[in-house]
């Protein structure tokens, strides 16, 4: 039965993501009963705001997750490792932002504009996608719904935010010519493209191999061809995607740009001559996909080309676990069998 306030918590709370989670809770519709923020030891009695009043941030260790709603985990793969089972098996549902839990059977990985229904069946906990890969599948999804995607190429143009409030700091020492505490990075991020780290014999990145095994389990389409390159930047704002597909249908660009227009989360921006199109800038703070510089790939049959475009703190991270929220919120999911995870 719906309840007239949840209890919702932010674990990591004091991080960069954690910190949107709490600005997008408190954009929300959610009603709440009451905000618990979570961090370690090391920021437990931090003061944030929260609608109006001061919330004290508590150590992890100091609570168990019982009668708590909801709670949106942001706080590195150790902690997902360790305390979201444990939630889970207490009752609360866990929305965990690291990659640990994603590809998972008995975890759904979900875009609610994308794959909803995936909630439906959630044992516990629910995982939010990565951000490269969040954006891209919101832009997918309705050319995959109306045209049928046989092959995708994608590059992206990744904010250096995606590290956490680390990479910032990495970022800004070198820009003040000092040496960073903690590196995100062996080389130099300033003025530099870099890429993420790469532990695999084949050469791709963990991302890059994060990004084709994600895009495949939320669009349900395993075997779709992907090529995928990533590539960190230092800017801010979001993260740039250059995109091209292989349609299965013909189509022509008009009827693209109306789908786009049409379609839950997408501001197109397409004004060629005007030399309008999305910048990483123009995505920053914003809850929305940007898509433009819609252009015909004649090097393929019905091929496409695309720019996508989001907050990768927002869209990529707090925003979709919100949304993730609200949709629990909404149709009422909080009647679950926990896996034994
Ligand atoms: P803390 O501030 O106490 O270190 P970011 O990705 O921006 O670096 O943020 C990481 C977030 O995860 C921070 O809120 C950080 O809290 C939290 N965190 C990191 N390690 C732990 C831990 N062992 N237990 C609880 N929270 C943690």
């Amino acid at each position: 039965m719906k309840k007239s306030g949840y209890k919702i918590a932010v674990v990591g709370a004091t991080g960069l993501v954690g910190r949107a989670m709490i600005k997008v809770l408190e954009e929300s519709t959610i009603p709440f009963e009451e905000l618990f923020l979570f961090a370690s030891e090391r920021s437990a009695e931090q003061e944030i705001p929260f609608k109006g009043k001061l919330n004290k941030v508590k150590n992890i260790e100091t609570t168990d997750f019982k009668g708590i709603d909801i709670a949106l985990f942001s706080a590195g793969k150790d902690v997902s490792v360790k305390y979201a089972p444990s939630a889970a098996r207490n009752g609360c549902i866990v929305i965990d932002n690291g990659s640990y839990w994603r590809m998972h059977p008995q975890v759904p990985l979900v875009v609610p504009e994308v794959n909803p229904k995936a909630l439906l069946k959630h044992k516990g906990i629910i995982a939010n996608p990565n951000c490269s890969t969040i954006q891209l599948v919101v832009a997918l999804e309705p050319l995959q719904k109306s045209f049928g995607i046989k092959r995708l190429v994608v590059s992206t143009y990744q904010s250096i935010t995606g590290a956490g409030q680390k990479g910032l700091d990495h970022l800004f020492s070198e820009i003040e010519g000092k040496e960073p505490k903690k590196r995100v990075s062996s080389h130099q991020v300033a003025f530099n493209t870099v890429f993420h780290e790469i532990t695999d014999e084949s050469g791709f990145s963990v991302e890059e191999i994060k990004m084709k095994n994600e895009i495949r389990k939320i669009m349900d389409l395993p075997k779709l061809p992907i090529a995928v390159t990533c590539v960190r930047l230092p800017v801010l704002g979001g993260h740039g995607e250059s995109v091209n597909l292989k349609l299965e249908n013909t189509f022509d660009i008009q009827q693209i740009r109306n789908i786009f227009r049409n379609s839950p989360g997408i501001i197109l921006v397409d004004e060629p001559i005007k030399e309008k199109y999305p910048t990483t800038q123009l995505s920053s703070g914003r809850n929305e996909v940007f898509v433009g510089r819609l252009r015909i790939d004649d090097s393929v049959r019905n091929g496409l080309y695309l720019w996508v475009v989001a907050d990768n703190v927002r869209k990529g991270a707090a925003t979709n676990a919100v949304q993730i929220a609200e949709q629990i919120i909404n149709d009422d999911l909080f009647e679950f069998t926990c896996f034994d995870f």
